[in-house]
């Protein structure tokens, strides 16, 4: 077993980990550093208070969580599991270059696809007894969950993994985008506790407001999704840029709009048009040059026809002179503004949700967001806490 040491005693001030941090990871951005040492110092501190020795990184990518874990404590066991293999890989030459020999044995990286549901609890609980045995630790130490820029629906599996894992004794996520948000479909059964979205649990409070849609049918999937656009801190800096994207937004709304029911439209790969003349510009050639057409159904290419070509007409005449794109730049400008507010509904209500399941298993539960990061460097800057009682 490795040597116990006293975290508390163990904790550099945060310029060290920052030093660190610096020397050995010169292209990791600041964003990116400054997360991870707010992160991993908050962590720790919990793990020093509640002596809690076992972390699982959820969706570790490049494990640069872990290893700041590891420089504040070297004798933490931590499980990174991340689906992508070649950042498993890139994670583990992290480990074996940056770190001392004793990490290799204290930070397990595997591949995993991490889901809330059995199978995917029991591999996970699987993967941490083997790493607490060896280290001559009994299973089922108390562990804690952890998770930076967990997109998707990895926050959400996060939560559920926390909430049926009984030795999971803590959370710590930072939740990142969830692009993903679909509608149930109308032949799943829906009871008086599913939520209308596909892995997007809701709280007692906001199911029944949904429910009650006539009053407060905003928070339909329109308003969930725009809680995961760009922060406004993106939003564009000078006029130029403006009218930059406003052109963009404006022809990609044009590309959606020409589409028949069964198609789908997306940007090409490659799509900055090669050489594009003058009188190329916002012409339907660069439309095609800059989107791909789909089958709905098949998934298939389809070349556009001449059809959309006259849609194409139809639709510039109604916004010429500019209008499309100023529009479409305005329409992104109420989209920023109103980008913060949903979101904030949506984080509040994970952090309801996680109180009513937790009630309904007769858990105790002390959950909170903290603002850990600097909204300046990083606009996603609230963490869930949660710590059972
Ligand atoms: C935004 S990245 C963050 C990576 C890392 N935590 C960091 O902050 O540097 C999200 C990571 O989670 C992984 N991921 C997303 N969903 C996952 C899932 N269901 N299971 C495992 N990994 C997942 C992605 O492959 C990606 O590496």
């Amino acid at each position: 077993m490795a040597p116990q040491q006293n975290a508390a005693t163990l904790s550099p001030c945060a310029s060290q980990v920052k030093t660190k941090c610096s020397n050995q990871n010169r292209k990791i951005g600041l964003k990116k550093l400054h997360e991870i040492e707010q992160l991993a110092g908050k962590i720790h501190e919990h793990c020093a208070e509640t002596q809690t020795q076992l972390i699982i990184d959820l969706g570790s990518g490049l494990g640069y969580l872990s290893e700041a874990l590891f420089k504040l404590r070297n004798n933490y066991l931590i499980l990174g599991l991340e689906a992508d293999e070649q950042r498993v890989e890139s994670a583990r030459k992290r480990c074996q270059k940056f770190l001392p020999q004793e990490a290799l044995n204290s930070i397990s990286y595997k591949k995993e696809f991490i889901k809330a549901d059995a199978n995917s609890r029991a591999r996970i609980e699987g993967y941490a007894s083997k790493l607490a045995q060896s280290h001559g630790m009994l299973p089922g130490l108390d562990t804690a969950i952890i998770g930076l820029h967990a997109c998707a629906d990895l926050s959400i599996s996060a939560m559920i993994l926390f909430l049926t894992m009984p030795q999971v004794r803590s959370l710590h996520i930072m939740p990142c985008c969830y692009h993903k948000l679909a509608l149930r479909s109308e032949n799943d059964t829906m009871t008086s506790t599913t939520s209308p979205f596909v892995n997007f649990p809701l709280s007692n409070g906001l199911r029944n407001a949904i429910s009650a849609a006539t009053s407060v049918g905003c928070f339909n999937r329109p308003f969930m999704r725009l809680a995961c656009q760009e922060t406004s801190s993106r939003w564009r800096k000078d006029s130029f840029a403006h009218a930059d994207h406003g052109r963009q937004m404006y022809m990609r709304a044009l590309a959606n709009a020409l589409c028949d029911v069964e198609e789908l439209v997306k940007v090409k790969v490659c799509s900055k048009p090669a050489l594009l003349s003058l009188e190329d510009r916002d012409s339907f050639n660069e439309l095609q040059q800059r989107y791909q057409l789909y089958s709905q159904q098949t998934g298939n290419p389809l070349d556009w026809r001449h059809v959309h070509e006259e849609r194409f007409i139809q639709i510039g005449k109604r916004y010429s002179d500019g209008r499309g794109c100023r529009l479409a730049e305005a329409l992104c400008c109420l989209q920023t503004s109103m980008q913060k507010l949903c979101e904030n509904l949506v984080l509040y209500d994970r952090l309801c949700f996680l109180k009513d399941a937790a009630a309904g298993q007769q858990l105790q539960l002390e959950v909170r967001y903290e603002k850990l990061f600097d909204e300046q460097i990083s606009p996603r800057c609230h963490v869930l806490i949660a710590k059972k009682l």
